[in-house]
């Protein structure tokens, strides 16, 4: 029996990609991709510089806004760095966190990443919170003891209406911008893992939460992976800088989820 879940979450990662003019363009050809999608959840999440322009093009659509990062003080002296209270003020409603180039290239662990994630939290962002093992994780048969460790330690302290507001990104890294999908049985295995983790911990807020794939999304992957009970979206980032791609992506969802309503 399939646990139908929720409509596709399908936020787009633009990572440091696309000058002002380029971003307004392509969150406008999403935007006016057509009714067909409101049945999903549309999250555009453009690099800092075009949060203003993006927020200017889905005021008033049904797609929302995220940013890529957050720093975990609200204001002071920390050159560089962009709060929660700053991004609400910037129209957005959504923040990844912890994704693995974050991880990888800025040496964020498990610990910031829970810092980050109050911080989106108590400034009324829901935080998306990347997840995932790399390679030689998978290899040496250790991706679930990694994942638990990411989820016990970036969630530590969290209460069931903290779990509510927040959406899980599973992400292999191994998948990320290499072409190379997870299988949809690779994915769901994960998925189903985390799920029963989180319901563990929190409950009902914990075994509802959204759990979405990152990691070569494609239109031709996006409806066998949707298709797998726990798979609720994808976070999506080479194939999101391209509207018909995004578009794409969104729609083979939305066609899995319809067939099972
Ligand atoms: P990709 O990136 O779709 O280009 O693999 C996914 C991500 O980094 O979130």
């Amino acid at each position: 029996m399939v646990r139908r879940r929720r409509p596709p979450f399908v936020a787009g990662n633009w990572k440091m990609n696309l000058r002002l003019r380029e971003a307004s363009d392509l969150a406008r050809k999403i935007v006016g991709a057509g009714p067909d999608l409101a049945d999903c959840t549309i999250v555009l999440i453009p690099p800092f510089t075009a949060l203003g322009a993006v927020a200017g093009v889905v005021a008033g659509s049904a797609a929302a806004l995220g940013a890529q990062d957050l720093f975990w003080e609200d204001q002071g002296a920390y050159t560089g760095e962009v709060s929660g209270p700053m991004l609400k003020d910037a129209r957005c409603e959504y923040v990844l966190v912890g994704h693995s180039e974050r991880r990888q290239i800025f040496g964020e662990t498990d610990e910031t990443v829970n810092r980050k994630v109050r911080a989106a939290l108590k400034a009324g962002l829901s935080p998306i919170v990347c997840i995932g093992e790399v390679l030689a994780e998978r290899d040496a048969g250790r991706t679930l003891e990694r994942i638990d460790g990411q989820l016990a330690r970036g969630l530590a302290g969290f209460s069931r209406e903290d779990m509510a507001r927040t959406i899980i990104a599973y992400e292999p890294v191994w998948a990320i911008g290499t072409g190379r999908t997870a299988t949809p049985e690779q994915a769901q295995e994960v998925h189903a893992h985390i799920r029963g983790r989180l319901g563990e911990s929190y409950g009902h807020e914990g075994a509802t939460c959204a759990i979405i794939y990152g990691g070569s999304v494609k239109p031709a992957n996006s409806y066998p992976l949707f298709k797998e009970e726990d798979i609720d979206g994808f976070l999506v980032g080479g194939a999101s800088l391209e509207a018909g791609g995004f578009v794409g992506i969104a729609r083979e969802a939305l066609r899995a989820y319809r067939e099972e309503k």
